[in-house]
């Protein structure tokens, strides 16, 4: 049986109420050790949400894993602010280039390395940097926005990561990001992701630990009821 530990619910801030961001973190925190935090730059997509001044007012709120998602055209010249601030690990996209000196800074700061990638980005896009990485972003929505409709047709690619990272022997987590629920989530992790982003599935619900519950619990039911399947 795949201990509980494996998966981990990472509920993203966009959907919180961002004039009550500290109470949101707190409603969280005894669900979860993880927080998604979604940094747009008006550029790589049409959205402007937060930077390193928030992730530092937060990090005083929070002793969580922050999770940095940097929906950004340059990344690098903000990453050591990112990580002043108290980020742990920043994912950058594949599409705007530049990877390995982004992958090479973010080591050199010490933060643990993402990398993301749009839902009609091939993995050949990310195959090259699998063994420099600690965790693939695999994006089930257009980036930009919460609240979207998850796309199933990133379910092949989920599975062709987890085959391509367990071939490998990687330790490299897959994360996946966008209209993640308790259904979608058992779908995912069926085709190989162990972080679930999950913003207005959380957010969006008045007891978001009790959502944070609820994805964890349809997982690891899942995946039990997997193991009985196979009688083991
Ligand atoms: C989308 C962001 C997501 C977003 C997910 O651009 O990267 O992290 O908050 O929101 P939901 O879970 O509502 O799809
Ligand atoms: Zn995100």
């Amino acid at each position: 049986m795949i201990p509980t530990g494996e998966f981990r619910i990472a509920p993203s801030l966009l959907s919180a109420d961002f004039g009550s961001l500290a109470q949101a973190v707190g409603e969280v925190a005894a669900a979860t050790s993880w927080l998604h935090i979604d940094v747009m730059d008006g550029h790589f997509v049409p959205n402007l949400t937060i930077g390193p001044p928030v992730v530092a007012s937060l990090r005083r709120h929070s002793g969580a894993f922050f999770d940095c998602h940097l929906m950004m055209t340059d990344p690098g010249a903000f990453l050591e602010q990112f990580h002043t601030a108290g980020a742990n690990l920043a994912s950058v996209h594949v599409e705007i280039g530049g990877t390995d000196e982004l992958i090479a800074k973010m080591r050199r700061l010490g933060l643990r390395v993402g990398l993301a990638l749009n839902p009609d980005t091939p993995l050949e896009a990310a195959e090259p940097y699998l063994a420099s990485i600690d965790l693939l972003l695999l994006m089930t929505v257009f980036p930009g926005f919460g609240g979207q409709s998850f796309m199933e047709e990133v379910l092949p690619k989920i599975a062709a990561a987890r085959h391509a990272i367990d071939e490998r022997g990687l330790p490299v987590t897959i994360e996946v990001d966008g209209g993640i629920d308790a259904e979608t989530a058992v779908l995912t992790a069926e085709a190989g992701a162990r972080v679930f982003v999950a913003g207005s599935a959380v957010f969006g619900d008045p007891r978001p630990w009790e959502a944070v519950e609820r994805i964890r619990a349809a997982i690891v039911g899942a995946f039990d009821r997997r193991e009985a399947d196979l009688g083991r």
